[in-house]
C-alpha cells in the first residue's frame, strides 16, 4: 500500500458533528447581528500582498512571519489573507460604500497564517468579522461590545470575560512609544530574546509579554494611559459609561495592544480559563486612521472577529445538542414493496417539512432499526409487506421503544406534533 497523504499542517478537516456546532453559531450569530442592522459581505480569499503590509504594519509578526505569500503565473505579489479588516476596507474603498456612508458589514471564512500550531491556534483558521465604518462616537464602540455579550447569551455560553483598553491617537501613541523606547533601553540588559527582536520594530508589543521573567519590567515601564490625548480619554471614559448602563462586566486591562498596528483608540478582547494558552476567542477595536491609510477617503471604523475554532470548542465542551441537523424519523423498509412505497413516502413527509432519514441498501429489522438509533432520529417507521397492504405505518418511539400502528394519511400531523421542527430536546 502507498503512503496516504495528510492535510497540511495546521489545516483541519471538519467533520460532520463539528460542522453542526459550527452552522449552529453561524446562524444565531447572522440573527444576531442583523438584529444590530449589520449586512453581509463577501470577499476574495487572496488580496495583493501590499494590503496586508500597509494596514496590519510591515513590522508585525503577522506580516514579517506569517504570510503564505506567493508570486501568481503573471508575477504578481499576493497573499492568503491572514484577516478580514483590511480586505473589508479595500473593497469598500474600491466600491465607494464608505464616503459620507454608514455600514454596518460582517463577513465569515478562512483565514491563514503560519503560526506554530497548537490547541486553538491553526494555519488555516476561521472568523466571523464585524466591520462598522462612519461613526466616530463611543456608542459604536459599545454597541458592538453589547452585539457580543448578546451572541455569547444567545449560543448559551458563559465565562468570558471582557478586557478593554485605549490606544489613543496615532500621534498620541507615537509619543508614548518615545517614552517607552527610551524606558526599555535603561533595561535592555533584563529584556528577554523575544523583547530585545521588538524593542526597535515593535516595542508596544513587549507590554503584553507573556514571560514571567519579564513582568518586573513591564509592571515599572511607562502607562500608556497617562499620553493619551483628552479626546481620547474622553471616548474611552464614555465607552466605560455605556457599558455599565448595559450591564456589562468589563477589566481595563492597560496592557492590551493587540497584535495589528491599525488599532486607534479602543481595543478589546474577549477571553475564557477554558482553552488554555490560546485564550482569546473574540478580538478587536476602532481602527479611525486606516481607511485614509489604504488610499480612501477618511472614514471612522470599528470592529472584531470571533474565532470560530475556538468559539466552537467553548460550544463543545457545554454539551448542546443540534435537534435542527437531526432527522426526525428514520424510515425502516422491509422488502421489496415497502421500500418503493418508503421512498415515495418519505418524500411526502419531506413536503410537509419534516427532516427523513431513508434505510436505503436492504437489511434485515434488526440491522436498520440499529442504523435508526444512531441517526439519533426520534422515531423509526417500520413499513414491512403488512403495513404496505393496509396503508398503514408502525411508529416506534427510539427513546423508550413503545410501538403503535397507524393509518398512513395520519403521520404527517403526528409528527409534526411530536417532533416540533428544530425544537430543543
Ligand atoms: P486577531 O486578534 O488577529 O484580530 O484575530 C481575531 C480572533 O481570531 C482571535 O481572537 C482568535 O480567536 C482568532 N484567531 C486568530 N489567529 C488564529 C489562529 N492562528 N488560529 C485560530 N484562531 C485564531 C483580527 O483578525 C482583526 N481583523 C479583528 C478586527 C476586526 N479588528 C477590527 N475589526
Amino acid at each position: 500500500m502507498s503512503k496516504a497523504i495528510q492535510a497540511v499542517r495546521g489545516m483541519n478537516d471538519l467533520l460532520p458533528d463539528a460542522v453542526e456546532r459550527w452552522q449552529r453559531i453561524e446562524s444565531v450569530a447572522r440573527e444576531v447581528l442583523h438584529a444590530y442592522g449589520y449586512r453581509e459581505i463577501r470577499l476574495p480569499i487572496i488580496e495583493k500582498s501590499e494590503l496586508f503590509a500597509r494596514s496590519i504594519g510591515s513590522l508585525t509578526d503577522i506580516v514579517e512571519k506569517e504570510m503564505y505569500s506567493f508570486e501568481d503565473r503573471s508575477g504578481e505579489n499576493l497573499t492568503l489573507r491572514p484577516e478580514g479588516t483590511a480586505g473589508c476596507v479595500r473593497a469598500g474603498i474600491e466600491n465607494g460604500f464608505l464616503h459620507n456612508q454608514i455600514q454596518r458589514l460582517w463577513y465569515a471564512g478562512p483565514m491563514f497564517r503560519h503560526e506554530r500550531p497548537q490547541k486553538g491556534r491553526y494555519r488555516q483558521f476561521h472568523q466571523i468579522g464585524v466591520e462598522a465604518f462612519g461613526i466616530e462616537s463611543a456608542d459604536l464602540d459599545a454597541e458592538l461590545i453589547m452585539m457580543c455579550a448578546r451572541l455569547w447569551q444567545a449560543l448559551g455560553i458563559d465565562g468570558l470575560t471582557l478586557q478593554l483598553n485605549s490606544l489613543g491617537t496615532l500621534e498620541s501613541r507615537a509619543a508614548y512609544r518615545r517614552d517607552l523606547l527610551r524606558y526599555l533601553e535603561t533595561q535592555r540588559g533584563r529584556l528577554d530574546e523575544d523583547s530585545l527582536r521588538r524593542l526597535d520594530k515593535n516595542p508596544l508589543r513587549i507590554l503584553d509579554s507573556k514571560n514571567p521573567d519579564m513582568q518586573k519590567v513591564i509592571a515599572a515601564a511607562p502607562s500608556l494611559y497617562d499620553h493619551l490625548d483628552d479626546a481620547s480619554r474622553g471616548h474611552f471614559a464614555r465607552l466605560g459609561e455605556y457599558l455599565r448602563q448595559a450591564g456589562i462586566p468589563f477589566t481595563v486591562n492597560p496592557r492590551l495592544v493587540r497584535g495589528l498596528d491599525y488599532y486607534t483608540r479602543t481595543v478589546f478582547e474577549w477571553t475564557t480559563e477554558r482553552l488554555g494558552a490560546q485564550s482569546t476567542v473574540c478580538a478587536g477595536g476602532r481602527y479611525d486612521g486606516l481607511v485614509e491609510q489604504l488610499g480612501g477617503k477618511a472614514a471612522p471604523a470599528a470592529g472584531f472577529a470571533i474565532g470560530m475554532e475556538r468559539l466552537a470548542e467553548l460550544m463543545a465542551q457545554q454539551t448542546h445538542q443540534y435537534p435542527e441537523a437531526q432527522p426526525q424519523a428514520y424510515l425502516v423498509a422491509l422488502g421489496e414493496a415497502a421500500e418503493k412505497q418508503g421512498l415515495a413516502l418519505a418524500e411526502r413527509l419531506r413536503d410537509a417539512g419534516l427532516r427523513i432519514e431513508c434505510n436505503c441498501g436492504g437489511g434485515g429489522l434488526k440491522a436498520q432499526l440499529k442504523r435508526a438509533d444512531r441517526s439519533g432520529a426520534r422515531h423509526a417507521l417500520l413499513l414491512g409487506e403488512d403495513e404496505v397492504r393496509n396503508a398503514s405505518i408502525t411508529i416506534k418511539d427510539l427513546r423508550d421503544g413503545v410501538q403503535r400502528s397507524i393509518a398512513q394519511g395520519e403521520l404527517i400531523d403526528l409528527l409534526l406534533k411530536e417532533t416540533p421542527r428544530g425544537a430543543t430536546p
